[in-house]
């Protein structure tokens, strides 16, 4: 079956437009706004997207996660999900999908991605180690730092370049892991991680054989590898598209194959679960999963939903099949790299190559008038509402400046990006058509646009929160 839908694919891919693979059967209006009432809503937000109403948003790009449309099969599960306390059917039917997807051995239910985190972490790591990975995103280095222990990015160079077309921009650098083992020793590093795709850095794929690479280096040191799994499928179908040899695997193998290299994963089924809530952590090692379950009751649940409904395991069970269909993929990765490829054509300089679930703006360069200090991406940010109601968001010295202890001036964070992350199943193309047309208005008028101060803001997560005022 898979075999036939491949062939098929590879004959549909002969036609230029690529439809979404999909019908619409339910859908939730958009509230139309004009500029004027947007000019109003965003003075009363303190210039933060985060502070405004999501029906006050045309288009939100504000995350890929939790925001999937679910599919009808996913909608019949959802009647079907068994609520029981303990041993429910829908979890029997979670756990099959996982281990046939993952091949891991123990799967643990978590209510979200960063339980998952929580619960890995504060089983295997203690104060002082550290913990590489190719970026670490913000809730994994949170809970590692929590630990007392340290995060440490170990990314290739080309993935620290926005202008690098560098196929896989999320590899680790082997030799800065070599060197870290090196350094700190093993006994230091509780594990290695590898988020796949590497969102922090623009959404760029890992590849099969910097996986392979990594996985060899740890076996010699006894160190088990685990990945970051969130959007697992879309970084396998990058591996199709861009690896030589895997062009006519299917995805599911290479799927398995990555996650035969590993040791475990955390996974929040948000992204690639196509699911609005959950997630879950496995592990191949009977002891850690033992204590992982009584930290999973403790906090979470018990072992048979840890944090989720019946039916959010449904869902899950469901979503993770239909994320492995090659034309779901095919559209995916397309959509993405249509509405990167159209921006770039209008002169807004993205990071490249266009990533799996968004498009990163460099503001840094699109805004070169307003230096760091002055936030570029927040005003990015707001000019995207403004000019179309579109919410993005800010990834730079807005949510990682820090402030200097002594000077108390502000460090800039290293890149001002703007996210524009799209949503699985939820926008057709002329939606994304009218994205690029709000995009060029905002690049045309870009040299009006002027910085922001914060006015008020948070100790700890302060983009959350933080009150602007234009300069
Ligand atoms: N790891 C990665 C790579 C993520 O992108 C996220 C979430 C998490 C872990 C945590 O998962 O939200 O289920 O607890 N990323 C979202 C985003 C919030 O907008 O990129 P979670």
């Amino acid at each position: 079956m898979e075999e036939e839908i491949h062939q098929l694919n590879k004959a549909e891919t002969s036609f230029r437009t690529i439809i979404e693979p999909f019908k619409i059967k339910s859908v939730e209006p958009i509230r139309m706004t004009t500029r004027e009432k947007r000019k109003k809503i965003l003075r009363d937000a303190h210039y933060n997207v985060f502070l405004i109403k999501a029906r006050d948003v045309m288009i939100d790009l504000l995350t890929d996660s939790g925001t999937s449309a679910m599919s009808s099969d996913q909608w019949s599960g959802i009647m079907r999900g068994d609520e029981a306390y303990a041993g429910s059917e829908s979890y029997e039917r979670f756990e099959k999908t996982v281990k046939e997807i993952f091949g891991f051995k123990h799967v643990i239910p978590t209510h979200q991605g960063r339980a998952a985190e929580r619960i890995l972490f504060s089983t295997v790591c203690k104060k002082g180690d550290v913990v590489p990975n190719n970026s670490h995103f913000d809730t994994t280095r949170a809970n590692v730092e929590y630990q007392g222990a340290i995060a440490q990015d170990i990314l290739i160079e080309e993935g620290l370049d926005p202008e690098s077309p560098y196929p896989f921009k999320g590899n680790i650098d082997l030799e800065k892991l070599k060197a870290l083992i090196h350094r700190v020793g093993k006994a230091r590093i509780p594990l290695c991680m590898i988020t796949i795709t590497n969102n922090s850095g623009g959404g760029q794929p890992v590849s099969m054989a910097n996986i392979r690479a990594v996985k060899g280096l740890l076996s010699k040191h006894d160190i088990p590898l685990y990945f970051d799994a969130c959007r697992f499928a879309e970084n396998a179908y990058f591996i199709k598209l861009r690896e030589e040899g895997y062009k006519n695997t299917p995805i599911q193998e290479i799927v398995q194959e990555m996650m035969g290299y590993a040791d475990g994963c955390t996974m929040s089924a948000k992204k690639d679960g196509l699911a609005n809530m959950g997630g879950f952590l496995c592990t191949n090692d009977d002891f850690l999963a033992k204590r992982e379950r009584e930290l999973l009751i403790l906090t979470e649940g018990f072992t048979t939903y840890g944090g989720m409904a019946g039916r959010d395991l449904e869902a899950i069970a469901i979503g993770l099949r239909e994320i492995l269909k090659e034309d779901y993929l095919i559209y995916r990765i397309a959509e993405t790299e249509y509405l990167g490829r159209n921006m770039e054509e209008a002169g807004l300089p993205i990071v490249q190559p266009p990533g799996g679930h968004a498009i990163y703006i460099d503001a840094k360069a699109a805004l070169a008038h307003i230096p760091p200090s002055e936030y570029p991406g927040q005003a990015l940010v707001a000019a995207f509402y403004l000019a179309g109601g579109i919410r993005a968001v800010e990834i730079g010295s807005v949510m990682f400046g820090k402030v200097d202890a002594k000077t108390k001036k502000e460090i800039p964070a290293s890149m001002e990006l703007v996210r524009l992350a799209i949503p699985r199943r939820v926008y057709t193309q002329s939606h994304i058509d009218y994205v690029i047309e709000v995009a060029k208005r905002v690049w045309k008028s870009r040299e009006a646009l002027r910085g922001f101060k914060i006015v008020e803001q948070a100790k700890v997560l302060r983009h959350f929160t933080a009150k602007f005022e234009p300069l």
